[in-house]
């Protein structure tokens, strides 16, 4: 079982989350900085998968430690599935609520429906595996609470496939990083990489 890996990312709040969700579990995450290799690839792929791919081979290409890097985004489907794989590039940093938030206005209850996807992938000496994990509830009204990041305050998580049912109103950044590690795309993805390393179950 692997006990350390380099995560490829400059990303401080997905660094966070990822080593919260794996350092219970015994594996110990160090930051593409602190390992040395610090780069920071262009990010041309048209998925989640290949844009996390290209992040991880960069890093690996510099370290010789098992490298996983996590590309996600936010799907809505009002607005045909954008930003997506662009959702680091949608607005300036720390501006991308109050722009979807007016890209929203007018929508529908019923139609304000979204997903958040997780791609983490690894690469190590045993070659490249995909995990992925979704996140599925609606965009609200507003921005509320104060932790996370990105689009977590605008975003109010629902059960998986449903109908609308929503955990409460509250959105991800209501959340304590516990709550939403235990639901959110990245946690998702993060538990099939764990059940992968522990034999449970295979690679996408
Ligand atoms: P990338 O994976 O580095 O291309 O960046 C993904 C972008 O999607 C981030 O910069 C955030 O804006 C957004 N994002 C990804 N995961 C989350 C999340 O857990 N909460 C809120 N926003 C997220």
């Amino acid at each position: 079982m692997i006990s350390k890996l380099v995560m490829a990312t400059n990303n401080e709040n997905k660094l966070r989350e990822v080593r919260e969700i794996l350092k219970p579990l015994g594996i110990e995450v160090i930051s593409q900085r602190e390992a040395g290799a610090d780069c920071e690839p262009e990010e041309n792929g048209t998925t989640f998968a290949e844009n996390a791919e290209i992040k991880a081979r960069a890093v690996w290409e510099t370290v010789n430690v098992p490298v996983i890097a996590d590309d996600s985004g936010l799907c809505v489907d009002a607005l045909d599935g954008r930003p997506g794989v662009f959702s680091a590039r949608y607005a300036p940093k720390g501006e991308e609520c109050e722009k979807l938030l007016e890209e929203m206005s007018g929508v529908p209850d019923s139609e304000r429906t979204a997903f958040f996807e997780c791609c983490i992938v690894l690469i190590d000496g045993g070659g490249v595996r995909f995990f992925s994990g979704s996140c599925y509830g609606k965009i609200g009204y507003q921005k509320k609470g104060a932790n996370g990041f990105g689009y977590d305050p605008v975003f109010v998580p629902c059960e998986e496939g449903s109908s609308g049912m929503c955990f409460g109103d509250r959105t991800l950044a209501e959340m304590s990083s516990e709550e939403k590690n235990r639901i959110s795309h990245r946690g998702r993805a993060l538990k099939n990489f764990y059940k992968y390393l522990s034999g449970e179950r295979s690679a996408e």
